[in-house]
C-alpha cells in the first residue's frame, strides 16, 4: 500500500531554490533514510511531509490526498496518522517525564501503556525529573517515546539519533525496527550516519543539489559496487 508519492516537489525560500523537483515514494512498512549534505533540504522536505510547511510546485500526496487540496478538517485528519519529532525539540518546561507521557497518552487516546513506554525507553531513572532539566539527548529520547504513543501508521524523524550514545542509539533503532515490524507503519528519517542506513533502512533517497540524485533499495546501492553507503555518499556528494 502506498502511503507517500511526491512528484516534482518545489520549494524555496525567497531566491533559494531548495528542493526543485523531488520525486519519491513510501510504501507502507518500509523504513527510508533522506541523506544529504547540510543545507541540502532534508528538514524542509520531511516539514512538508509532516504538513507544516507550504510548497510551491509539485504534488504530495499522503494516504492518497493531495495535501495542498485538502480543507482544514481534512489536513486535521490527515495529521492523526502521523507523527513526527523535529529538532530541536521543545516541551512544556514545567512538567515532568511521567507526566508528559500521561498528558500525550490522554491526547491521542493511546492504548500504550505508559509503564511498558518507561521500560522499553530506559526512563525509570528519569521519570521524576522536569522534561527542562534534562540532557540533550534524554530530551530526545522523550520526544521519541511520545511520537510512539500515538501508534502512527507514518512516522517522521529528523535526525532521531543525533547526540545519542551508542547504547541509547542501539535502544532507538532496536525500537524503530520492533515498531516497524508489529505495526507495518512507515518510517521515514533523516540521519548524517551511514552506519546506520545501512544497518536499518530498506531504501535511501539521496538529496543533493535540490533533487533525489539516487533513490533505491540499499541492497541495489551496495551491489553496484560501493563496500558500504559511506563509501557511497562520499563518492556521490562533494563538499
Ligand atoms: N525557514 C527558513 N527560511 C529561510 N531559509 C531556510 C529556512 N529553513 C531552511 N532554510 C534554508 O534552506 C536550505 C535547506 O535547509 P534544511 O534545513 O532543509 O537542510 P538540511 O538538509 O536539513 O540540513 P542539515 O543537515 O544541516 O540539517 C538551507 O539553505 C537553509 O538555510
Ligand atoms: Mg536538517
Amino acid at each position: 500500500m502506498e502511503i507517500v508519492r511526491v512528484s516534482n516537489l518545489q520549494k524555496a525560500y525567497g531566491d533559494n531554490k531548495v528542493l526543485r523537483g523531488i520525486d519519491f515514494k513510501a510504501e507502507a512498512g518500509e523504513i527510508i533514510g533522506v541523506i544529504g549534505k547540510n543545507g541540502a533540504g532534508k528538514s524542509t522536505f520531511l516539514e512538508i511531509l509532516m504538513t507544516l510547511k507550504p510548497y510551491d510546485d509539485g504534488n504530495v500526496l499522503i494516504f492518497d490526498k493531495e495535501l495542498q487540496a485538502l480543507s482544514t478538517s481534512q489536513l486535521e485528519h490527515v495529521r492523526k496518522d502521523i507523527s513526527a519529532v523535529l529538532q530541536p525539540t521543545q516541551f512544556y518546561k514545567t512538567l515532568k517525564v511521567v507526566e508528559l507521557l500521561k498528558l500525550f497518552k490522554a491526547y491521542y487516546k493511546s492504548p500504550i501503556d505508559i509503564e511498558q513506554i518507561i521500560t522499553d525507553f530506559k526512563l525509570e531513572p528519569h521519570r521524576k525529573k522536569y522534561f527542562d532539566k534534562l540532557s540533550g539527548g534524554w530530551k530526545q529520547i522523550v520526544s521519541l517515546a511520545i511520537a510512539f504513543l500515538s501508534e502512527p501508521k507514518m512516522l517522521i524523524l529528523d535526525e532521531p539519533t543525533t547526540g545519542l550514545d551508542p547504547h541509547m542509539r542501539n535502544m532507538l533503532w532496536i525500537y524503530i525496527s520492533e515498531y516497524n515490524g508489529r505495526t507495518g507503519s512507515t518510517v521515514i528519517l533523516t540521519t548524517h550516519n551511514m552506519d546506520e542506513v545501512e544497518l536499518y533502512c530498506d531504501k535511501v533517497m539521496l538529496l543533493n543539489e535540490g533533487v533525489n540524485e539516487v533513490f533505491d533499495t540499499t541492497e541495489a546501492i551496495l551491489s553496484t559496487g560501493y563496500k558500504s553507503i559511506n563509501e557511497f555518499y562520499l563518492s556521490k556528494v562533494s563538499i
